[in-house]
């Protein structure tokens, strides 16, 4: 028999890694969200906690936002069985804070990034010292469905990994907006420039990734002398300007996950 999960929130990171989770032979999974329009086939959508009355959980997972989670989640602690586990996906919420509500059980924080939707994400996971190892094995597994998992040994770790592949993903987007409403002044239009923008990228990331060659010589191997590309580098870099706006960037990340700890 699969075991029962319940995933509290299915907006929009809950409901991407659902799209995955949906297909774990392990978990079966229903969802508590006030206003999600629907769920992938196999999951059991509820609007209120109430509606819950009866059933029991295996596996509780928390994805409302953070400042939400002190109003609403301690109504759930009675769906936890007591050998129970506890996952929380929010971004920079502390799993002592977290475990206060549930009687201070085995507690797993899980910092995903939409990419799990297509099974192309990265995922830091951290668990308390009483997650037993066969937890450990299932919730890789899940996470497995929506693509790479790296444990790490503190939360601090786990801040800093949010910082870089879950606002990481957040940046991207900025950045390639950025790239697409510059296009406008190549005289494309904006799907035009989409497409195009984001197949280039795409083309270099999956390059990269299969490449034994470091970033900065990847770079010069597309920058001929006095050329195209170096023009537009030249500009790029002047001043330290891209270096240090995106070490910034990092820092005011990094500042506000220690903040909402
Ligand atoms: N988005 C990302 O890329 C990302 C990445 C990593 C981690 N996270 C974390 O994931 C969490 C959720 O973020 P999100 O972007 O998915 O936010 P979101 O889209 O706002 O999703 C939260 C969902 O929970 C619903 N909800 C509100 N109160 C509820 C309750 N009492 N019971 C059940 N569901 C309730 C919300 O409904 P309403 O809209 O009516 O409030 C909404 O549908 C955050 O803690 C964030 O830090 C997000």
């Amino acid at each position: 028999m699969r075991r029962q999960a319940l995933l509290i929130g299915c907006g929009k990171m809950g409901g991407a890694l659902l799209e995955r989770w949906v297909l774990s032979e392990r978990y079966e999974f229903s969802v508590v969200d006030p206003v999600a329009e629907s769920v992938p086939e196999g999951a059991h959508l509820f609007r209120t906690a109430e509606a819950l009355r009866g059933q029991k959980f295996d596996l509780i997972i928390i994805a409302l936002k953070p400042q939400m989670i002190d109003q609403f989640v301690p109504e759930y602690a009675e769906y936890l069985v007591p050998s129970g586990l506890l996952v929380s996906i929010a971004a920079g919420y502390a799993v002592e804070r977290l475990r206060a509500h549930f009687a201070s059980v085995p507690t797993i924080r899980l910092m995903p990034n939409l990419p799990a939707s297509i099974g192309r994400g990265v995922n830091g996971l951290f668990a308390t010292p009483d997650v037993s190892a066969k937890d450990r094995k299932d919730i890789t597994d899940l996470m497995d469905l929506t693509g790479l998992s790296i444990w790490v040994e503190s939360e601090d770790v786990l801040d800093r990994v949010t910082v870089l592949a879950s606002c990481g993903v957040g940046f991207f987007f900025e950045i390639a907006r950025s790239f697409v409403a510059a296009a406008g002044a190549l005289d494309f239009g904006p799907d035009q420039a989409r497409e195009l923008v984001l197949t280039a990228f795409s083309g270099a990331a999956d390059l990269a990734i299969r490449s034994d060659l470091d970033l900065a010589t990847l770079r010069n191997n597309v920058t001929s002398k006095n050329g195209v590309t170096q023009a537009g580098l030249e500009q790029l870099r002047q001043d330290g300007i891209l270096d240090s706006l995106t070490l910034q960037t990092f820092q005011a990340a990094y500042a506000r996950a220690v903040e909402l700890r």
